[in-house]
């Protein structure tokens, strides 16, 4: 893995422009984020975001931040929450992306593997855990929600999961399943769903409701008459 490798990972079809970095845990595994950005550009997600949510969504706490430059958004905030020490470099080390991938395990399915990732959540502040599946067609990566001391600064599940896969250098994806613990229904905030309409327009959304019930959704039926605009078309993809 070099920078370049993980630059053209970056999700940037409005600026053009690439952001990517690699975050180190305690433990000594790595997580790498990409900026992904939004037609709504609010909603964008910034590699250092990226990277430290993906961390702390696989149980691990940031303690180091590769960077090629200094111009990523939110780094003062990333570096003071985790004390991070920042490590500029022109070399990457390796990455084992390929861990992020999961094969289904036919005999758990796709309910208990929901159940059993809510778990990972990072909740200080809600005590409300919320797990995504986000598939392809080789398999699926996993997501939960993650919460810091900055609230607007956290992810939901679906834009961990959602950010993870564009990191890892997937942006093909066939549906999304998403659970809450709590709550009548579980279903997706509004900035999730714009992110959602973003990479999987026309697909099927899969809630598991917490009572054991589910129900399926075309994410256009989640946001109908969404924000599109052909004044931000978008340059690379
Ligand atoms: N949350 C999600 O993970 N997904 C949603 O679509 C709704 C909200 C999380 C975010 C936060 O950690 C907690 O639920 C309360 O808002």
């Amino acid at each position: 893995m070099n920078w370049s490798t993980l630059n053209e990972r970056t999700y940037a079809p409005y600026s053009g422009k690439a952001k990517a970095c690699v975050v180190e845990s305690r433990s000594g595994k790595l997580f790498a984020g990409v900026r992904v950005e939004n037609i709504s550009y609010p909603i964008t997600i910034p590699a250092v975001q990226a990277a430290c949510t993906i961390c702390l969504s696989e149980k691990e706490i940031p303690a180091k931040l590769y960077l090629e430059d200094d111009g990523l958004n939110q780094l003062h905030f990333w570096k003071k929450e985790f004390n991070l020490k920042i490590v500029k470099t022109d070399s990457l080390p390796e990455l084992p992306v390929e861990d992020l991938y999961h094969n289904l395990d036919a005999d758990l399915g796709i309910t208990n593997r929901l159940k059993e990732l809510l778990n990972q959540a990072v909740i200080p502040n809600s005590d409300f855990p919320v797990s995504a599946l986000l598939f392809t067609s080789d398999g699926y990566l996993e997501g939960v929600n993650v919460e810091v001391s900055d609230w607007s600064k956290g992810l939901c599940a679906e834009r961990v999961v959602l950010s993870k896969a564009i990191a890892a250098g997937v942006s093909e994806f066939t549906r999304l399943e998403i659970h809450a613990k709590k709550g009548e229904i579980s279903s997706p905030c509004g900035a999730c769903r714009q992110v959602i309409a973003e990479f999987l327009p026309y697909h099927d959304i899969i809630l598991h409701h917490a009572d054991g019930t589910s129900s399926e959704h075309l994410t256009l039926d989640l946001l109908p008459f969404n924000f599109k605009s052909s004044s931000l078309k978008k340059i690379n993809v």
